[in-house]
C-alpha cells in the first residue's frame, strides 16, 4: 500500500486541520486537556499503572495523528515512573495512522506544545519514511516502545500478531469523527480491536455516537456514558471480558515466548558477530543483561569481519515480502545506527548514500518499474539520471540508476563492539559450543576447552557454524563465500564518493582502500584468500561498468578477506524459536488436508532456545530489526511486524510449507 501524508492547514489559533477530512486534529488550545481526560483519566490509567504487575502496558491507538496522545501519555508514565522511583514494567504504546503528518507540519505543531519538547524531539528524530508496516521507535531508554503502524486501522489491525490471550491492555480509540469519517468506524474495526483486547481490556473514545456504542457492545465490550471534556457532552468508555480460548490464526507459526523470570534470566548468547551483537543491544534495552560467547579469539572475526560493508535495502518493484522486511528493516537500522552515534559509540562509516546503477537494458527496465509502481517514497530511493550519478559519486558514471539517500557504509567489526559496549554484555571469547543439553528446565553448554556453563536462555547467532549444531541442523542452511577486495586508492577512484551496487559493490575510501565485493561460492567453508576470486571481482566490475574508463586503470592490490555467509533457500533470516523439528513433523503431518486452523495445536519448539541466524548479504540491513522481533517474543511483548512478515521469517517455515505442498 503506498502511503499518502496528511494534507494540513492551521486555523487562526494554529491548530491543525485534516483538509482530508476538514476536522481538526484536536481541540483549540485545550489538546492537551482533552487528551488527558478523554484517554488518560477515562482509562484509570494511573490507578491501573500503580498496580500493575505484568511486564508491559500495551495502549493500542487508532489514529496517531500528531502523537499528541502518545506524547501525554508518556508524560504521564514518566512522572509515574519517578514518583516509585520504577514502575517495574514497560509502556508499549501501538498506534496506526493512514495519512502520516509529514516531518515539516509535525515540527510546526509541536511549537503548540512546549511542556512536550522532551519528547517530541526524540519522536520527530526517529520520525519513519512514509512506508507501509511498522516502524519500531524508542523513548526514555527502552522504557516505552512505539510501534507506529502505517496504512489503513482495517489492513493493519488483522495484521498485527495476536497472542493467544489477546495483546491489548487500553484501547485509545481516536481518528476524525465518525461522521467526518464514516469508512473508519466499522463494526470491522470494533471486531477487531475486540480480538486483539485482552481480558479485562479498556477502552476508551470522544464520541458516544450511538452506532460506534452499539458496535462496540456487539463486538463484546460493555460501554457507559462518562462526561466528555469542554463543550461536549459525552464520550464512551468500557471493558471487555474475554475467555481464555480466543485462538491465534496460523497455530503452526505461534511465536512462543520464553518461560524465564526476566531481569534475573541468564541468557547466553552464541555468536560474536552482528547477530549476537545486535541481540545483546536490544535485549539490554529492556534491562535483561547476556553474556556473548565467540569461538574466536576476538569479536566479529566471521562474516562481520568486513571492514567496509554497503548499508542498503534490496527492494524489487512488486514490493513483496522479502522487499518489505528490507524497507522497514532499513528504516529501523538507520535509526538505530544513528542513536549509537548520538550516545556516543564511534564505529567509521560513511552515510554517502547509495547508487544502484542501471548497467545494462534489463535492470534499466525493472528499475523503471520500480519508480512506475510508486511501490516506495522518494526519500527512501528515487531515479536519477547519469549527470546527477556523476555529480553523486564524484567519478564519471555514464549510467542513470535509483539512488538510496540514506545509505552508505559502515565498519562492521567496528559496529559490532560499539553495540556490545552499549549493551554493557559480557563477553567471553575462544569459546567454541559443543554441545546443548537441556538439564532440569535449563540449558547445559559444553566448551570445547572442557567446561561448562548454565543458561536460562539460549540465543543462536551463530552464522555459517549454525549447520553444526545438533538442534539446528535439520534447518535448510545455504551457506556461500565470499571475497571482498581492499583495493588501495588511486586515481580517479579515489574520489568516488558514494557506494556504488550493481551485482556487487564498491565504496569510497576508507583508509586508504576501497571494499570491491564480492563473489559468492557455494558450499565451500573455507576462508582463504583467492587471486581467483579476485580475478572474479575485477572482471564483475569491468563488466558491469564497461563505459567507465577509470574502471580498467584499477590495479588490484593482493589483499582482502573471505567469510562465510549463512543464507537460506528464500534469502530471509530464521529469527524465533528453534523448531523441534522431529516433533513437528507429526504435529502438522496432515497440513496439506488444509483442515480449519484450530484443528492444530501450538508447535514444539526447544524450549527457550532461540535462533537468529541466515542473515546473508544483508546482515547490516536486517539485523537490527530481527534482533528487536527476537528480544520482543523472548519477553512476550508485541512484535514490530505484520504477521504475514514475522512468518516470512519464521524458522519453521520451511518445514511447514513442505508438509503442505505434501501429497498425503
Ligand atoms: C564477502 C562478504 C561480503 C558481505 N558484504 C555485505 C555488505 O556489503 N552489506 C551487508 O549488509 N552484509 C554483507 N555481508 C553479509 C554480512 O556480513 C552478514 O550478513 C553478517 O555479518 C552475518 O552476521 P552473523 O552474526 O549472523 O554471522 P558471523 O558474523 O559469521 O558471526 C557468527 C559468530 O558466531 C560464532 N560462532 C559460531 N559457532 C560458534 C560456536 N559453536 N561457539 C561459539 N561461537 C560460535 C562465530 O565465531 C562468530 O563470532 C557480506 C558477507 C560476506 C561474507
Ligand atoms: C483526530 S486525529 C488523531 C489524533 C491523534 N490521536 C493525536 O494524538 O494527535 C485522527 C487520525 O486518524 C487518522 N485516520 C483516519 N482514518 C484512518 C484509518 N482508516 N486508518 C488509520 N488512520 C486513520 C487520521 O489521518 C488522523 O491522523
Amino acid at each position: 500500500m503506498t502511503i499518502v501524508n496528511a494534507n494540513i492547514r492551521f486555523n487562526e489559533n494554529g491548530t491543525p486541520i485534516a483538509t482530508q477530512f476538514e476536522d481538526l486534529y484536536f481541540s483549540d488550545q485545550q489538546g492537551f486537556d482533552e487528551s488527558t481526560h478523554v484517554f488518560i483519566k477515562n482509562n484509570k490509567l494511573l490507578v491501573r499503572w500503580e498496580n500493575w504487575e505484568e511486564q508491559q502496558f500495551v495502549i493500542a491507538e487508532t489514529g496517531f495523528g500528531t502523537g499528541l496522545n502518545f506524547l501525554v501519555t508518556m508524560l504521564h508514565f514518566e512522572e509515574m515512573y519517578k514518583q516509585t522511583d520504577d514502575l517495574g514494567f514497560r509502556l508499549h504504546f501501538i498506534s496506526i495512522e493512514k495519512y502520516p503528518i509529514n516531518h515539516a507540519d509535525l515540527s510546526k505543531i509541536f511549537l503548540l506544545y512546549p511542556q512536550l519538547k522532551k519528547y517530541s524531539q526524540p519522536l520527530l528524530e526517529q520520525y519513519p519514511i512514509p512506508v507501509a508496516g511498522c516502524h519500531r521507535l524508542n523513548f526514555l531508554d527502552g522504557k516505552v516502545i512505539l510501534d507506529l503502524w502505517l496504512g489503513d486501522v482495517h489492513d493493519v489491525l488483522p495484521k498485527i500478531e495476536n497472542k493467544p490471550l489477546g495483546l491489548v491492555d487500553t484501547w485509545f480509540l481516536d481518528g476524525f469523527s465518525p461522521h467526518k469519517n464514516p469508512e473508519m468506524w466499522t463494526q470491522h474495526l470494533f471486531e477487531n480491536m475486540a480480538l486483539l483486547a485482552k481480558d479485562q481490556c479498556q477502552f476508551a473514545t470522544f464520541t458516544a455516537a450511538g452506532h460506534v456504542k452499539r458496535g462496540l457492545k456487539e463486538a463484546g465490550f460493555e460501554v457507559q456514558r462518562q462526561p466528555a471534556h469542554g463543550l461536549k457532552k459525552d464520550m464512551l468508555v468500557g471493558t471487555i471480558n474475554k475467555s481464555a480460548d480466543a485462538l491465534s490464526r496460523l497455530p503452526f507459526y505461534t511465536r512462543i515466548p520464553a518461560t524465564i523470570n526476566n531481569k534475573k534470566t541468564n541468557v547466553a548468547i552464541i555468536g560474536g558477530g552482528l547477530a549476537g551483537a545486535n541481540c545483546a543491544y536490544s535485549l539490554s534495552k529492556r534491562g535483561v543483561k547476556s553474556t556473548i560467547y565467540c569461538q574466536d579469539n576476538g569479536l566479529a572475526k566471521g562474516a562481520s569481519g568486513n571492514a567496509q560493508g554497503g548499508f542498503y535495502p534490496q527492494l524489487n518493484a512488486e514490493a513483496g515480502h522479502a522487499s518489505q522486511i528490507h524497507a522497514l528493516s532499513f528504516n529501523y537500522a538507520s535509526k538505530l545506527y544513528r542513536q549509537l552515534l548520538d550516545q556516543g559509540i564511534h564505529y567509521s562509516h560513511q552515510w554517502c548514500g547509495t547508487i544502484q546503477l542501471a548497467f545494462n537494458d534489463k535492470v534499466a527496465g525493472r528499475y523503471r518499474k520500480l519508480i512506475e509502481n510508486q511501490a516506495w517514497p522518494e526519500s527512501l530511493i528515487h531515479w536519477i539520471d547519469a549527470k546527477q550519478a556523476t555529480t553523486l559519486a564524484n567519478v564519471d558514471l555514464p549510467y542513470p540508476g535509483l539512488y538510496i539517500p540514506q545509505g552508505g557504509w559502515i565498519n562492521l567489526p567496528e559496529l559490532v563492539a560499539g553495540l556490545i559496549k552499549a549493551a554493557d554484555s559480557n563477553v567471553a571469547i575462544n569459546k567454541k559450543l559443543t554441545s546443548l543439553v537441556r538439564v532440569n528446565d535449563t540449558w547445559r553448554l559444553t566448551w570445547q576447552d572442557g567446561s561448562q556453563s548454565e543458561a536460562d536462555v539460549v540465543v543462536m547467532a551463530t552464522g555459517s557454524d549454525s549447520v553444526d549444531c545438533e538442534q539446528m541442523s535439520q534447518l535448510p542452511f545455504r551457506l556461500v563465500r565470499g571475497q571482498v577486495e581492499a583495493i588501495n586508492s588511486q586515481n580517479e577512484l579515489a574520489n568516488l564518493s558514494t557506494v556504488l551496487c550493481h551485482k556487487g559493490y564498491l565504496t569510497p575510501a576508507w583508509r586508504g582502500t576501497h571494499a570491491m565485493g564480492s563473489t559468492y561460492v557455494k558450499d565451500d567453508r573455507q576462508c582463504d584468500y583467492r587471486l581467483t576470486e579476485q580475478q572474479t571481482n575485477l572482471t564483475m566490475h569491468q563488466q558491469a561498468l564497461a563505459k567507465c574508463d577509470w574502471i580498467d586503470d584499477i590495479q588490484p592490490t593482493v589483499h582482502g578477506r573471505a567469510a562465510i555467509r549463512c543464507s537460506t533457500p528464500d534469502h530471509l533470516p530464521m529469527v524465533g524459536a528453534v523448531p523441534d523439528n522431529n516433533k513437528q513433523l507429526i504435529q502438522y503431518h496432515d497440513l496439506y488436508k488444509a483442515l480449519p486452523a484450530n484443528h492444530y495445536p501450538q508447535p514444539v519448539n526447544h524450549a527457550n532456545l532461540f535462533m537468529l541466524c541466515g542473515l546473508g548479504s544483508r546482515g547490516l540491513t536486517n539485523a537490527p530489526l530481527c534482533a528487536e522481533i527476537l528480544t520482543s517474543q523472548i519477553l512476550n511483548e508485541p512484535l514490530p511486524l505484520s504477521s504475514h512478515l514475522l512468518d516470512a521469517l519464521n524458522p519453521n517455515r520451511f518445514l511447514i510449507r513442505g508438509l503442505i505442498r505434501r501429497q498425503g
